[in-house]
């Protein structure tokens, strides 16, 4: 079976990020694909450690992180799937830090310190990114010119680049009339959410097909 997991870096389930995971989930089901989404929130893990373990001559961890905590069963997981998906809101210009962390101990075992840096994963997994943010398009490629790459460069190195599926200005608050916000219009976001966001969804929908078809 072509299984994915896709690895969710919000906190909020049944969120946009979360919304735009099931979609991607529903399309590799309908192409015959298995989805999991995995909420990072709810697992103890923190950054890689520094141990090297994963580096270690002769180490029975070589190429693997088994920090005890409770990441090692999920990439384990990943290492065994046909794709990755990582998905993530964008929190103060990045992804969201536990995203960071999990992109560290998945990807740095994998890269091997010899010349070239060649990557010592099991599978060269497809994968594929989805980000959500507030700024609109136009923000984020003045914002954020580079960031996705830099995101998204041990992915690459390791494992196959990703495809990257985005829902800019998306809805935060369930009542914008509760909170201090004078930055963003609510009707505005109102209709993203009523016309854009569904859009969004189905871009993600078939990016889930086509990941299942690629394989
Ligand atoms: C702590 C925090 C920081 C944020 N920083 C940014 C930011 O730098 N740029 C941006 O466009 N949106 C930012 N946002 C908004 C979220 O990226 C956006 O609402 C996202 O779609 C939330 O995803 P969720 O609905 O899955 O929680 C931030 C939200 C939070 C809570």
């Amino acid at each position: 079976m072509k299984n994915i997991i896709i690895a969710n870096g919000s906190p909020r389930k049944n969120w946009n990020t979360y919304k735009m995971c099931e979609s991607f989930a529903a399309g590799v089901k309908e192409a015959g694909g298995e989805a999991e989404i995995i909420n990072l929130y709810d697992i103890d893990f923190k950054g890689c450690r520094s141990c090297f373990a994963c580096k270690l001559k002769e180490g029975k961890n070589f190429g693997r992180c088994a920090y005890p905590d409770g990441l090692p069963p999920v990439l384990d997981k990943i290492s065994n799937a046909y794709g990755l998906v990582v998905a993530s809101p964008i929190y103060c210009s990045d992804v969201t830090g536990v995203t960071r962390c999990f992109i560290e101990r998945l990807t740095f075992p994998f890269f091997e310190y010899k010349n070239g840096y060649p990557s010592i994963a099991p599978k060269k997994l497809k994968t594929a990114m989805i980000y959500t943010m507030n700024v609109t398009e136009e923000l984020s490629n003045q914002m954020y010119p580079d960031m996705f790459d830099k995101t998204e460069f041990m992915i690459t190195t390791v494992f196959e680049k990703p495809v990257r599926i985005f829902a800019y200005d998306t809805y935060q608050f369930s009542d914008y009339d509760k909170f201090v916000v004078e930055v963003f219009d609510k009707n505005k976001k109102l209709k993203q959410k009523e016309e854009q966001f569904p859009k969004d969804l189905q871009n993600a929908c078939e990016a889930g097909k086509n990941m299942v078809e690629s394989i």
